[in-house]
């Protein structure tokens, strides 16, 4: 197959392309990535050089240049995580959250359209995969229920508002014009190659430093955390195997409280490092609460696992202590992507705090 990833070079891109190039050597996998700020090539160094993988640079929103590349490259399946994903961002910026992610998710769509309804086996052997966030279903209580499949869509920030428009239009363009579709929400991803704005990576890096951690409101919120080659895996099944036009929830039953969760990261970071038990603890500082914070997200995945047999793979406790040590060992990568641009927004935001 020839396959297209959107956001290849982005933190789960990454390492969806390598596990299609390293698992499949008779696909093409071409990576198409405007590379932003989230965009890092050095993501990928390993791959590179694979001959059935080849990088394009190209925004998503280009509808003439993505539909030159879908004839160039023959494509015949779309993977598609091309995305503005940081909640933070999306709140600060709403505009461009709806043109990359909304717009850009559009001018995919259409462009595939256009070009497989000029072969004359038409949708035959072809796959849209959008890939989507649990974000879209707003936030749940306290009481132990968790979102399914079924869960209306209520989302409340700039980002998970574009993300459920995209699901809307992908499935409209099964409805509508026959497109073989699928559609995916996850719950929070971790491990290597993640930017450092989110969580888990700006806090080990911040605890190296032996920088402040600023924990929105009481630090009560609940997410659901996966290790993202398990993510990784779930795409290539539902890929492959996931029945068209239907959704899958993908997630880790693996729910923390993110003062508790700050609390490992901080352990395993000082052990790792080997500083005193609990010495970065004074780091932690509470800051004003993220706007209309979702208050805890938690994923039914038993669908994905009763049909297609995924579950996720690797105990949290194992997946934290890979985490940090990657971003331990990869200093150079952390120098890179958090040099320049990215550091004057990061001060800015949150020096205002
Ligand atoms: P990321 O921000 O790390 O990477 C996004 C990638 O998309 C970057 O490489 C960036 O350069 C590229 N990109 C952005 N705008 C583009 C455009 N206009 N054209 C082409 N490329 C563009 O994001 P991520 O965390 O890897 O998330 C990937 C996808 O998975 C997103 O759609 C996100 O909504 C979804 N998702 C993320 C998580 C998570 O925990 N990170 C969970 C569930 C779903
Ligand atoms: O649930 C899936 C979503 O997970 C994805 O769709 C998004 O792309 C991804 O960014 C992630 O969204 P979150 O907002 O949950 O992730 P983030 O890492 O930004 O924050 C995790 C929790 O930690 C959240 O409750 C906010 C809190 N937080 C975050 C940061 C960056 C802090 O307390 N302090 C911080 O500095």
């Amino acid at each position: 197959m020839n396959i297209l990833v959107t956001g290849g070079a982005g933190f789960i891109g990454s390492h969806v392309v390598r596990l299609f190039v390293n698992r499949y050597p008779d696909y093409n996998i071409v990576n198409m990535d405007k590379l932003t700020y989230a965009g890092n090539l050095a993501n990928l160094a390993d791959v590179e050089e694979r001959p059935n993988y080849t990088f394009v640079r190209a925004d998503i929103c280009d509808y003439e240049r993505v539909l030159e590349i879908l004839k160039e490259h023959k494509i015949e399946g779309i993977i598609h995580l091309a995305a503005e994903s940081h909640v933070d961002r999306s709140i600060r910026d709403p505009f461009s959250f709806a043109q990359t992610n909304v717009m850009g998710t559009l001018s995919l769509l259409q462009a595939a359209r256009n070009y497989w309804e000029s072969l004359p086996e038409g949708y035959e052997g072809k796959r849209f995969y959008h890939i989507s966030t649990d974000e879209v279903y707003g936030a749940l209580d306290f009481d132990g229920t968790f979102f399914t499949e079924e869960t209306k869509y209520a989302p409340h920030s700039p980002y998970s508002a574009s993300k459920a428009s995209s699901d809307h239009f992908v499935r409209a363009y099964h409805d509508t014009y026959g497109m073989p579709t699928i559609v995916t929400n996850c719950s929070n991803n971790y491990g290597p190659y993640q930017f450092p704005e989110k969580l888990i990576p700006l806090f080990i890096n911040n605890i190296r430093r032996g920088k402040q951690l600023p924990v929105y409101g009481k630090g009560e919120n609940v997410r659901d955390w996966l290790y993202v080659e398990d993510h990784a895996r779930a795409i290539d099944i539902i890929f492959h195997r996931g029945k068209t036009a239907d959704t899958y929830n993908i997630g880790g039953f693996n729910e923390w409280r993110n003062i508790d969760l700050i609390k490992v990261i901080i352990a395993t970071v000082d052990r790792l490092l080997g500083n005193p038990e609990g010495a970065s603890l004074s780091l932690i500082k509470y800051v004003t609460d993220r706007p209309g914070h979702d208050l805890r997200y938690a994923i039914d995945s038993s669908k994905l696992k009763e049909e297609l047999g995924w579950e996720p793979s690797l105990q949290f406790e194992e997946g934290i202590e890979r985490t940090v040590r990657w971003y331990l060992d990869n200093e150079a990568w952390m120098e890179q992507v958090t040099s320049g641009e990215y550091m004057r927004y990061y001060d800015e935001m949150y020096n205002n705090r």
